[in-house]
């Protein structure tokens, strides 16, 4: 999978487009993100499990956190169920999808980014704030023509990783999500994305 990856997203690929053009940037959304892993050495198959939001970061076999607020005039939450986590963008930036007036204000969107650390990470509500030592722009999002034509997320060429955050089955056990490094005992994968509907969430937390 890391030779996979490597062709998906690397280098390699803008070797082959000086070439041929051989993958094309997708439209910019909205879209939610799968992890995909057909290793060649275990047994470990992911095939498109949700990246779901929670907590400022974002993990497979993990449910997203939202919320819509009560009390609000005119404001109908089950409109968000808010249990899908929908990105936007993909063009070097990328966001959360979200229903909150402002959403795709700059200090109102939940931007993306990757910590210091390698974690996949997005902004609290109403702060656009990145950390030191983050990185919020780098992300591609493109349309490869082989195997499929799946639409892959990558970023500056890095690898992917999914960091067990919890015990249980391979398959089973909760993994965050980080880019180029992570933790301990750490899957590569490569992610997907799927064209979805959105927002779904008035808002992630
Ligand atoms: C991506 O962003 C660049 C720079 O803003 C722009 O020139 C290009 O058209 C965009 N591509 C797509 C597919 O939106
Ligand atoms: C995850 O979400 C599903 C569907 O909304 C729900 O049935 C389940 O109880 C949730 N799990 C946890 C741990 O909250
Ligand atoms: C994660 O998000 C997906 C789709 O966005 C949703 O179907 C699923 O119920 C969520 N929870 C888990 C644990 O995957």
């Amino acid at each position: 999978m890391r030779a996979l990856t490597a062709l998906l997203v690397g280098p390699t690929v803008t070797l082959a487009a000086a070439i041929a053009p051989r993958w094309y940037p997708a439209p910019e959304g909205p879209w939610t993100a799968g992890v995909w892993r057909v290793p060649a050495t275990d047994d470990v198959f992911f095939l498109g499990e949700a990246i779901n939001a929670s907590g400022g970061k974002f993990y497979v076999n993990k449910n997203t956190s939202s919320y819509c607020p009560g009390n609000v005039e005119n404001l109908d939450c089950s409109a968000y169920p808010g249990s899908r986590t929908i990105f936007t963008g993909g063009n070097n930036t990328v966001f959360l999808d979200v229903g909150v007036p402002g959403g795709q204000q700059a200090n109102a969107k939940r931007i993306v980014y990757i910590a210091e650390d390698g974690s996949l990470s997005y902004t609290i509500p109403h702060s656009g704030a990145i950390p030191d030592g983050a990185v919020a722009t780098g992300f591609d999002r493109v349309i490869s023509e082989s195997f499929g034509a799946p639409v892959v997320l990558g970023h500056s060429g890095q690898f992917w990783l999914m960091c067990p955050v919890s015990e249980g089955e391979p398959r089973e056990r909760t993994y965050q999500i980080y880019v180029g490094k992570g933790t301990e005992n750490c899957l590569n994968t490569g992610v997907r994305t799927y064209t979805a509907t959105g927002p779904d969430a008035w808002e992630y937390m």
